[in-house]
């Protein structure tokens, strides 16, 4: 089973991503890492972040188990990342590891801007995860607050506003809901309630598929 998980800046699907694939024990991909390292890789040999040979090489040259994770998830290389996931080579470029992740034997969980849209349109689950930019905003700088970085509120908001503008507005793989995903607004659940949320999306999904199976 495939269950695609897609939603804007700090939606909180990663965590969400990472809850299902615990609970439903299958492997777990959080996709934008591909394209903050993408991103890391180029700043790091001095290259600009619209160079498209040189950001194409750089994602072809990833590799999963490469990644430091937490190094890579900080304010500055989700800007970065937005900024290169908007060239339709690099995109195109990391289809390949990222469908080889979800194909395999048993399945995967999968998170990102167009895993039920582009990577994966026959995942048997698809969840948009959303909330209001206030909310990401307000979870972000608390999470950063956390992490012992100095937080200023209408920045980060502003970041929000202009990532979410970038990812949806690009011509590229776009972040948008899949026709069939089933849309789940976080704004007003704490992390838990949210998980139950998704649990019971795939709950019912598994048992919709049952009944047609046995049709
Ligand atoms: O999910 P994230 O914040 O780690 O993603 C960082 C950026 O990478 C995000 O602003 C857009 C891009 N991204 C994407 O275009 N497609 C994906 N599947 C995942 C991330």
């Amino acid at each position: 089973m495939i269950v695609a998980i897609d939603g804007p800046a700090a939606s909180g699907k990663g965590t969400l991503g990472r809850r299902l694939a615990q609970a439903l024990n299958l492997p777990h991909l959080d996709t934008g890492l591909l394209y903050r390292a993408t991103a890391r890789a180029l700043l790091d040999q001095g290259h600009d972040l619209n160079d498209v040979t040189a950001a194409v090489a750089a994602a072809r040259g990833l590799a999963l188990t490469d990644f430091d994770a937490e190094a890579l998830r900080g304010r500055q290389m989700g800007e970065a990342a937005s900024i290169v996931a908007s060239i339709a080579e690099v995109r195109e470029a990391l289809v390949e590891l990222q469908r080889s992740f979800a194909r395999r034997p048993g399945g995967a969980v999968l998170d990102g801007r167009d895993i039920g849209t582009v990577i994966c349109p026959e995942a048997e689950v698809k969840i948009f995860v959303t909330a209001s930019p206030e909310t990401r905003a307000s979870r972000r700088a608390l999470e950063l607050k956390g992490q012992g970085e100095g937080v200023d509120y209408a920045e980060i908001l502003e970041d929000i506003r202009r990532r979410d503008a970038r990812d949806a507005g690009r011509a590229a793989a776009p972040l948008r809901a899949a026709q069939d995903a089933v849309v789940l607004d976080t704004t007003k659940l704490d992390v838990d309630t949210a998980f139950e949320a998704a649990r019971n999306i795939v709950r019912k999904r598994l048992a919709d598929m049952a009944v047609r199976a046995s049709r």
